[in-house]
């Protein structure tokens, strides 16, 4: 890659994350992406300095990036690239605002040894970023087999800000759920989450690993459990207990669940040639750094095969080498 391409890519990423968190792309969300720019302008400044560029600033970086575009002399528009961008925003949440301070650290511990380069993960923005990606990418797959499912006792393991057993519940009013994150500020959303839908009769958030809090949990849970399920978590238990004795795992801490559903980013096959996809990359090198392994399909079928489970549904998820596999017990 070219370094002017790269360096000029992390430079937009870091302005995209800032029209996100300064709500700006959602100044576009008509149906035309445009406003007038005196209502860009009185709605910056009505953000009291909270932004750290002025509105001038805003357009004429935006125009340079090619992210906003003029129609006419009063008005300013999402170009077909900052529309990409809203679509895609996600992934600057995630890898800026989550990992972003954890890398610039982590290169500098070399140098520093008193640095603590895992604390300056930023769990908070891993879990929203994830969301806002769940929620651009992948929720019609995650409804879809709530449809098909229809679960009524459902563990989430990993379960970040909770948006999908907040979903699940929502869905479903007979529906049950329980998650487990080893994140304490992941565990504060998620509770936020429910609390705010009124749902903590019907669900349970815990902290802690999800194979080791998760026993104590199975061993609770006096319902039959429908679906195990984890969405962009299974590689770091994998990385914890290896990936036959997670499945093994799983599958009898949760008392035989009816089904598991895993979905994760598998290991890309590494081509130079190729023009990378969005967040593949990010995600290989954020994982390289904390010397994480990432797996392949097979790995993750081969795991619950050898726990006696059978694959009965694979679906792409609509994010670069990202699939959900469905298995079945018994
Ligand atoms: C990429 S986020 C995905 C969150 C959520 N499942 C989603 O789809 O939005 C991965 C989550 O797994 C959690 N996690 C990682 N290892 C874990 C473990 N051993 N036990 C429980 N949670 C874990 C992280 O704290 C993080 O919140």
């Amino acid at each position: 890659m070219r370094p002017e391409a790269a360096f000029n890519g992390y430079v937009v990423t870091n302005f995209c994350l800032l029209l996100h968190e300064a709500q700006i792309f959602d100044l576009f969300s008509n149906k035309e992406k445009t406003i007038s720019e005196a209502g860009f302008v009185r709605f910056v400044e009505s953000k009291n300095r909270k932004i750290p560029l002025q509105a001038n600033e805003l357009i004429d970086f935006g125009v340079r990036f090619s992210i906003f575009e003029r129609p006419d002399r009063a008005s300013l528009r999402l170009s077909d690239n900052g529309i990409s961008w809203l679509d895609n925003r996600a992934f600057a949440v995630w890898m800026i605002g989550g990992y972003g301070a954890y890398l610039r650290k982590t290169i500098m511990h070399s140098q520093n040894d008193d640095a603590t380069p895992q604390d300056s993960i930023n769990g908070e923005y891993v879990a929203i970023g994830s969301q806002m990606a769940n929620r651009a990418f992948m929720n019609d797959v995650f409804l879809d087999l709530l449809d098909e499912y229809r679960p009524k006792c459902l563990v989430d393991l990993g379960c970040g800000s909770g948006a999908r057993l907040v979903t699940a519940c929502e869905n479903d009013s007979r529906c049950f759920a329980y998650g487990i994150d080893i994140n304490r500020d992941a565990v504060k959303l998620a509770g936020t989450a429910v609390r705010s839908h009124d749902l903590d009769d019907r669900v349970e958030i815990l902290h802690g690993d999800a194979l080791e809090r998760g026993s104590e949990l199975g061993q609770r849970i006096d319902r039959p459990i429908d679906v195990v399920m984890s969405f962009m978590s299974m590689h770091d238990i994998f990385n914890l207990y290896g990936p036959r004795e997670s499945a093994r795992r799983i599958l009898s801490n949760f008392n035989e669940p009816r089904y598991v559903w895993v979905a994760d980013t598998v290991k890309s096959d590494t081509d130079g040639g190729q023009p990378l996809p969005i967040f593949t990359s990010g995600f290989e090198l954020v994982h390289a750094f904390q010397k994480i392994d990432l797996f392949s399909r097979e790995t993750y079928i081969d795991a619950f095969e050898s726990a006696g489970a059978r694959l009965v549904q694979q679906r792409y998820l609509n994010v670069p080498n990202t699939y959900a596999m469905i298995f079945k017990t018994g």
